[in-house]
């Protein structure tokens, strides 16, 4: 079976979603001076380099305008440390997480999954993530095991059609274990997954994004607490009266 390649795809609208989401749950289970354990399935390269064309132009580059007006967003913050001189880099996930840590003075402890071998050696060298070559469904399954809970990134490419069943049963076991999980259910906004977790749907217009053939897309959210799921709600208001509203800026 051909393996995903996420370069071409880097920053596009799907990735404003998930990682704008991410970083939000991140940023509220950091503590300072203490440890959090963190897990990806599917982590891709710790980053990208942005070369036009590229899916990043229908993505983050329509936020970047309006980057100012973004900084109190942990993403957006880090996207902007991140491309000092103008957008020419996007940070993988697993990066914006270590990157979001360091700034709580919150230790990480990540364990990430990929099969591609040139994205194993892109992460050589990067000794605050454990690298694990191989299936990230098995993975994390085992690593469920004997890790305490942290925080876990479900972010399968699709490409095969036990993708689907495989994440929603990974995402139901984590939850049980006390792990707070999400999951980039990618299928469009109005295929929603059932199931008793939070979605967190987009249509991509609503944000002044544009996700080609997608109109939108969903991420669930398991293990949270009320308070969480509140902050998130406000924060997502707010992230789409600035993003949506961009033209009037
Ligand atoms: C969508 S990309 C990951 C993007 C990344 N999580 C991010 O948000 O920046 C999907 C990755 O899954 C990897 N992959 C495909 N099948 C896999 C499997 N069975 N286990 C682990 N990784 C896999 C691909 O090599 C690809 O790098």
């Amino acid at each position: 079976m051909p393996n995903y390649d996420h370069r071409v795809h880097a920053g596009n609208a799907g990735d404003v979603w998930k990682h704008f989401l991410l970083l939000e749950v991140a940023d509220y289970l950091f503590i300072p001076d203490s440890s959090l354990a963190y897990a990806e399935t599917h982590v891709g390269r710790p980053k990208y380099a942005l070369s036009t064309p590229g899916d990043w132009e229908s993505g983050i580059g329509k936020c970047w305008p309006i980057l100012p007006f973004l900084k109190n967003f942990c993403y957006f913050n880090i996207m902007a440390e991140f491309n000092p001189g103008g957008l020419r880099r996007y940070p993988g996930s697993a990066c914006l997480v270590l990157q979001a840590a360091q700034r709580r003075r919150s230790k990480l402890q990540a364990e990430v999954w990929d099969i591609d071998d040139e994205v194993a050696e892109a992460w050589r060298g990067y000794s605050q993530v454990a690298f694990h070559l191989g299936d990230g469904f098995l993975g994390v399954r085992s690593l469920l095991d004997h890790s305490p809970p942290g925080l876990l990134l479900i972010d399968p490419p699709y490409l095969d059609s036990a993708d689907m069943t495989l994440a929603e049963k990974l995402l139901c076991r984590a939850k049980d274990e006390g792990w707070v999980v999400l999951w980039w259910c990618m299928m469009g906004s109005n295929t929603v997954p059932q199931g008793s977790f939070e979605k967190y749907s987009l249509k991509f217009a609503q944000a002044g994004l544009d996700g080609g053939h997608w109109d939108g897309a969903v991420v669930a959210l398991a293990g949270s607490d009320d308070d969480l799921k509140e902050r998130l709600e406000r924060r997502i208001c707010e992230f789409v009266d600035l993003t949506g509203t961009a033209e009037s800026f």
